[in-house]
């Protein structure tokens, strides 16, 4: 069955062009042990093939090959040790190419589609060894400039157009986007309900991602990043090696991954169950800010805005708390905030956690439209000794993330399941602490 994304794709293509998409390709680990492979997006996007060492070339304006499959062959000693494949017939009964072949002959049979064509879509940098191949192919058709062929003059990067269609998700896609959360959530509430202190990170990382494989998801979208206390102020930590102490705050980044799609959620909870005031504090500084930002969202609004309110509403906190000295319009003017808010707001979300798709047109900021989705992630991260900071405050680092797809009129908030109100979390906390005794 040949997918819609990619007939929409061909529609869109520029006139007599030739696109060559490749997929994902197998990645040593060490000795003879690969990586888990995970297919490319745009690939998957177009093709829905999960297989590695494929090439898809578009030719919308062939007379007879619109679609065509280079794929690894079925070998049966090969397939003894890493699965059936779809193979050269799979490739066109299965997945509606309208030709296929051994992945082995795409050097000969490539400069045959690309001779006709005009334009070239395809994406140099991502794969030097297949920029490689594109280069070498172009090399060979001018050299039969006096048998009549140039081949194609200009080169366009075809994820202009595929990134753009990845942006705005469709019916289905959102289903899939719904489930990732849905599955990231149950992994934080399991997280959440299984927090002791004197638990390591790791084991709390070991919830969540059970509980994504328990349902149904591949796994994590992205490394984990589980803090306790100092560890919640560093942004990207995922080392998850330290033990969670009495009075820590813990801060969970952990998504889903469900037929392709990611989730991407962030949650802060105090290790015990009970936030002290201090944590308190900041905790609802980003809440506020959480909030706020999910308010605004629906069609028409810059994806800036959403960015700039989160800035206004931390900076508006940290000076009423006393860490930062104001009037607020200064904290915002001279960026005093980014001390302890360091990151954007948000980011597109879908087959990649950091999704694809342009912030920044050729003129302002995006607009929202119906379809995108994105997360809503503002925090504060106070580490100890940061200056000026009152020790209370020490190693205090809240984030709250959430996932939002833009509908007609407003937001639909797909993360929802897992609780951020803090009278919720510590009701949840306490409910599983009272059962374990
Ligand atoms: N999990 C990475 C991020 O939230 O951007
Ligand atoms: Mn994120
Ligand atoms: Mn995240």
């Amino acid at each position: 069955m040949r997918l819609a994304r990619l007939n929409e794709f061909m529609e869109k293509m520029p006139p007599e062009s030739v696109a060559v998409i490749p997929s994902a390709r197998e990645v040593r680990r060490n000795a003879d042990t690969d990586y888990e492979f995970r297919q490319d997006s745009d690939f998957f996007f177009l093709t829905g093939i999960s297989e590695p060492d494929c090439v898809a070339v578009i030719a919308p304006s062939h007379p007879h090959h619109r679609y065509i499959l280079f794929v690894r062959p079925r070998r049966r000693e090969e397939e003894i040790w890493t699965g059936i494949r779809a193979g050269v017939e799979g490739a066109v009964r299965d997945f509606g190419a309208d030709a296929a072949f051994d992945i082995a002959s795409l050097g000969e049979l490539l400069p045959g589609y690309l001779a006709e064509a005009e334009t070239l879509c395809y994406r140099f940098g991502l794969h030097d060894k297949f920029d490689a191949t594109i280069i070498a192919t172009l090399r060979s058709l001018r050299e039969r400039i006096r048998s009549g062929v140039y081949g194609p003059a200009t080169i366009t990067d075809p994820s202009l157009i595929l990134h753009e269609m990845r942006l705005r998700k469709n019916e289905e896609e959102i289903g899939k986007l719904r489930r990732a959360a849905r599955i990231s959530a149950a992994g934080h509430v399991a997280a959440m309900q299984e927090c002791r202190p004197g638990m390591f990170e790791y084991e709390l990382e070991a919830v969540t991602e059970y509980t994504f494989r328990k349902n149904g998801a591949t796994g994590p979208a992205y490394p984990s990043i589980v803090g306790s206390g100092f560890n919640t102020t560093i942004l990207h930590y995922n080392t998850n090696q330290e033990r969670i102490d009495d009075g820590d705050l813990v801060l969970i980044d952990a998504g889903a991954e469900f037929e392709g799609f990611c989730g991407d959620i962030t949650r802060t909870f105090p290790a015990n169950g009970r936030f002290t005031r201090a944590q308190q504090a900041i905790y609802e500084a980003v809440l506020n800010a959480n909030r706020e930002v999910i308010s605004m969202v629906r069609p028409g609004v810059s994806f800036m805005a959403l960015h700039l309110r989160a800035v206004e509403v931390l900076a508006e906190s940290l000076v009423s708390l006393g860490l930062l000295a104001g009037p607020t319009s200064e904290v915002i003017e001279r960026e005093t905030y980014r001390r302890y808010f360091m990151h954007r707001t948000g980011h597109w979300l879908g087959m990649d956690v950091h999704d694809v798709g342009r912030y920044h047109t050729r003129d302002d900021w995006r607009i929202l439209e119906p379809g995108m989705v994105f997360t809503v992630e503002p925090g504060l991260y106070l580490a100890a000794g940061s200056e000026g900071l009152p020790q209370e405050f020490f190693n205090i680092g809240v984030r709250i993330e959430d996932d939002v797809v833009v509908t007609q009129s407003g937001a639909e908030v797909i993360t929802a399941d897992v609780p951020k109100d803090p009278r919720e979390i510590e009701e949840l906390m306490k409910k599983s602490l009272s059962v374990s005794g």
